[in-house]
């Protein structure tokens, strides 16, 4: 049943995930058809522009999906849950970017290079979770080596830039920046402490077992898409003074033996990811470099010789791109070409 053009609704339109889905979907050509854009009473009013195009942003809370066939939806997890079920009532398919759904066994959680396939579970709810950014770029690198060699375990330290936690974040790391240039004191708001100049081992809220909300969430996460619970997996999310792209130094364990050559071999020819890793030339994935893309970059791939069959990387990739707008309008495009 497909179309010729989808009415499309972003749901936080006016956010820093928000308006980068309205650039993926303008790049990637997405036939949209009538495009709503919605967003709070703070910003409703506003204006935002695709493909040359004046779009009055509408209240998230006077919107009426009927007729709407998809809504990507990433206005925080409570909004979410108020209101992507009642979009998914009004016969629109929902690709959801918050944490909400994500573990909801009825709701499927899907990145494409991974589990294209668990699309189809969509029809349970009419809605489709994006997962966690640094969980995407993490499974992304790592799939193919769990298909070649049997990944037992993954321990994992994020180094996550500040529009992981959205605009008004940015905002902050920038006015912190000025205020310290221009011997004023920085005010605080978004985290608990300052972020300029500083990293905070803190993404989130911490739970009873000592790991924040994050850390678990890529524990969780990551056996769902891989739909594999044996694989053990440890994290530790910190929060870096970068304004685009989170880094992971990741360390496996694998069942197989397993060579760094290897490893890049694989990659190399892995949908998704591109190696950048020629350590003699300081040519390894970087956050600034990496801004913009659409890539997971993986480098400083090396033998990790304290475990059996090890392997350490440094994975880096664009978190409001592949870690967020880009996913779920790749789930779009699969939605669209197989199911609606
Ligand atoms: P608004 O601009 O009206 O605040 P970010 O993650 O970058 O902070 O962006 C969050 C996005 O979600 C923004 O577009 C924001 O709109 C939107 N949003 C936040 N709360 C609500 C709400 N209660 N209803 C609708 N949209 C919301």
């Amino acid at each position: 049943m497909s179309k010729d053009l989808y009415n499309i609704a972003v749901v936080g339109a006016t956010g820093a995930v928000g308006k980068e889905i309205l650039n993926v979907l303008e790049q990637r050509k997405f036939p949209v058809g009538e495009l709503t854009l919605l967003a709070s009473e703070r910003s409703a009013g506003e204006t935002l522009t695709f493909k040359g195009q004046h779009y009055v942003v509408g209240l998230l809370d006077k919107a009426d999906f009927k007729g709407i066939d998809i809504a990507l939806f990433s206005p925080g997890g409570s909004v979410s849950a108020k209101y992507a079920p009642i979009a998914a009532a009004a016969g629109c398919v929902v690709v959801d970017n918050t944490s909400h759904f994500r573990m909801d066994p009825d709701v499927p959680l899907v990145v494409p290079e991974v589990n294209p396939d668990d699309v189809a579970g969509y029809v349970k709810k009419n809605i489709i979770a994006n997962p966690n950014c640094s969980t995407i770029q993490m499974v992304v690198a790592l799939k193919p080596i769990h298909d070649a060699f049997g990944i037992k375990r993954i321990v994992v330290s994020t180094y996550q830039s500040v529009s992981g936690s959205g605009r008004v974040a940015m905002d902050e790391l920038s006015a912190q920046v000025t205020a310290i240039y221009t011997m004023k004191s920085p005010e605080k708001e978004v985290y608990p402490h300052q972020i300029a100049f500083n990293c905070l081992p803190h993404i989130d809220d911490f739970l009873d077992n000592g790991y924040t909300k994050e850390e678990q969430k890529m524990v969780d996460e990551t056996k769902k898409i891989f739909g594999d619970d044996s694989v053990k997996v440890s994290a530790t999310a910190v929060r870096v003074p970068v304004f685009v792209g989170h880094g992971e130094s990741i360390n496996i364990e694998t069942e197989d033996p397993i060579t760094p050559e290897e490893v890049r071999q694989i990659l190399s020819e892995a949908p998704g990811v591109e190696v950048v890793d020629d350590p003699e030339k300081s040519l390894y994935p970087q956050q600034l470099t990496s801004a913009e893309c659409d890539e997971v970059f993986v480098g400083r791939i090396r033998t990790d010789d304290t475990v059996e069959n090890g392997i350490n990387m440094w994975v880096v990739s664009d978190n409001l791109r592949k870690g967020a707008a880009l996913n779920a309008v790749q789930i779009v495009e699969l939605l669209i070409r197989d199911y609606i």
